[in-house]
């Protein structure tokens, strides 16, 4: 077990044959300190949190900041701290604030929206299902279903219509897997950004349905602010749910028990309960909700001063044995999770979780039985991953049937 400050160095190394398990050094911290200091890449050594309690104590306490002016704050590298301190948005601002540009595009996630978007995304998961039948007998699941799924997901939300749909999943597919050297990836968020003031400037003269046109319509915000709020949710929109998707399907996948268990239910409460399982095993949000406490804070027996950093953990919280019955480190899609982490927890609650719940129950509901003998194409340790990146997942997935 590292001791040393310098030996704690965030965020810690997977073991490639294992790409499910949560870093072996990681999981040590976890088992012997709920909080403790850890190093990160500008040499400051902010507090981790990795016990489940202790994360949502955290979590809801206004004096843990999101505010990414204030000094202290974590930032999860440099490309990071570039991109937020430029743009103020939802994430990176805290409450009266938060909650009023949170409140401007709440009833466009909402549960009962999104179920009434149900049909729209099992359409466009069985059409994206069909063209890879009749494709072949391989595809790469994320360009081929897992992107361009998310993408037309989005795009509905946000009320941007056929044509410019299909630019926006070609930019789309850039944002979700920023592999690319960083002025390209630069150069396409401001594509994006273009694209969407073109569409905001559309909206002014007839604000359609949608997170756009509601935006305009409600007169608050200036046009770049509509625009950021849009850009945020697009970028958002493309990654997450789609790494989800195929992560979900790796696990799915190389666990053949727990596949037939999904692929032979015709239980929409089973599947829904197998989405938070797998929700909460993969947490693909892995390196954790930054924070920087405003005033002191004490959690877990450690006084956390002002002005210091704070990442929580939510994936080893996910993990934690105190708040998850047997073995957490085991998928079990008949585990009550429900409680998990993975959308995070308190005012900055993901967003778009409703949005992402529906669309994974959907097409882990529908793939695995439409493609009864899918496999991987590649072995696991073979596949390329995603890991410095805000949201784990793969670069592409080789499959067959
Ligand atoms: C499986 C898919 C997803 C996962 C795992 C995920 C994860 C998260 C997490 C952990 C947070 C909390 C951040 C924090 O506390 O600092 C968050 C916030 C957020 N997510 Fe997601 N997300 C997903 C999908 C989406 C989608 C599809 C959208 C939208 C279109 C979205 C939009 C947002 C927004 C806007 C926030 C900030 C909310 C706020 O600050 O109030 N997410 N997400």
């Amino acid at each position: 077990m590292p001791t040393s400050l310098e030996e704690n160095f965030y965020p810690m190394e997977r073991v490639p044959q294992c790409p499910f398990d949560l870093p072996p050094q990681l999981q040590e911290i976890a088992r012997t300190a709920p909080v403790s200091r850890v190093r990160i890449w500008d040499g400051s050594s902010p507090w981790l949190i990795t016990g489940y309690a202790e994360a949502r104590q955290v979590l809801t306490d206004a004096r843990a900041s999101s505010d990414q002016r204030l000094p202290g704050y974590t930032f999860a590298a440099p490309q990071a701290k570039a991109f937020h301190t430029r743009n103020r948005s939802m994430p990176t601002v805290d409450d009266p604030e938060h909650a009023h540009l949170r409140r401007m595009v709440t009833a466009d996630f909402s549960n009962r929206r999104m179920e009434s978007l149900r049909s729209v995304f099992q359409q466009t998961v069985d059409d994206l299902i069909d063209g890879l039948l009749a494709a072949g007998d391989s595809a790469d699941l994320f360009a081929d279903l897992a992107v361009p799924m998310s993408s037309k997901a989005i795009c509905e939300v946000l009320g941007v219509h056929h044509r410019e749909g299909e630019r926006f999943a070609a930019l789309g597919r850039v944002m979700a897997v920023p592999g690319s050297p960083p002025e390209v990836h630069a150069k396409v968020v401001e594509d994006m950004r273009a694209l969407l003031g073109s569409l905001v400037e559309a909206a002014r003269a007839e604000p359609g349905d949608g997170v756009i046109g509601h935006l305009v319509r409600a007169g608050e915000l200036p046009d770049e602010e509509i625009v950021a709020t849009a850009l945020l949710l697009m970028a958002a929109g493309h990654g997450a749910t789609a790494h989800m998707t195929t992560l979900g399907t790796m696990a799915l996948l190389t666990h053949p028990e727990q596949v037939a268990l999904v692929r032979d239910s015709q239980d929409p409460v089973f599947i829904a309960n197998a989405v938070e399982e797998l929700l909460r095993y993969l947490s693909v949000a892995h390196l954790g909700r930054r924070r920087v406490a405003k005033e002191d804070i004490e959690v877990g027996g450690v006084l956390i001063r002002a002005g210091e950093g704070i990442i929580v953990a939510t994936d080893t919280a996910n993990h934690d044995p105190r708040a998850f019955d047997g073995d957490p480190d085991e998928l079990d899609l008949t585990r009550d999770a429900r409680h998990h982490l993975a959308f995070g927890f308190g005012v900055h609650q993901c967003l778009g979780q409703q949005l992402s719940r529906v669309l994974l129950q959907v097409v882990y509901g529908t793939l695995y039985r439409r493609i009864p003998t899918l496999e991987l194409a590649v072995p696991l340790r073979d596949m390329s991953y995603t890991l410095d990146l805000a949201i784990y997942g793969v670069k592409a997935l080789p499959v067959k049937w």
